[in-house]
């Protein structure tokens, strides 16, 4: 099943919003790549495509996490930082030959992301609406 981006996503930081629409599209890109039957080049292009961008997105959002001061930065990273690990042991087991893009590797993209954006993702925008409610006019 091919993931579906909804405004309920949404975090209110419009970059960070920009890239969680574009990482459910290069998930979906690589599942329908597998689909396809598409081969290991392709494959491998699309999954190193995705690792590069989730390095580069987290940056960006721990970015805007310290910019407005959000509490729980260490823990997140954490996770980023979990991810990132299980990325680079995918894209190198990938790139040895060891692995291919199996339907576990892709439900498990899917479901560390979907529960990323709804858990942990989802709390930066709600501590910033908050915030954004308290200030004075
Ligand atoms: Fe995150
Ligand atoms: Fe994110």
């Amino acid at each position: 099943m091919l993931l579906t981006w909804t405004d309920d996503l949404a975090i209110g930081i419009d970059e960070i919003d920009g890239h969680h629409k574009y990482l459910v599209s290069v998930v979906n890109a690589l599942d329908e790549a597998s689909r396809r039957g598409e081969g290991k080049a392709v494959l491998g292009s699309i999954l190193a495509q995705l690792a590069d961008y989730i390095g580069f997105h987290f940056t960006r959002e721990e970015h805007h996490m310290r910019v407005i001061g959000y509490p729980a930065l260490e823990e997140h990273h954490e996770q980023h930082d979990a991810l990132m690990q299980q990325l680079s042991v995918l894209v190198h087991d990938y790139e040895t030959g060891k692995t291919t893009v199996t339907q576990d590797t892709l439900v498990f993209l899917k479901d560390w992301l979907m529960n990323h954006l709804l858990g942990h993702d989802r709390r930066i925008g709600a501590f910033l609406k908050a915030r954004t409610e308290q200030a004075p006019p």
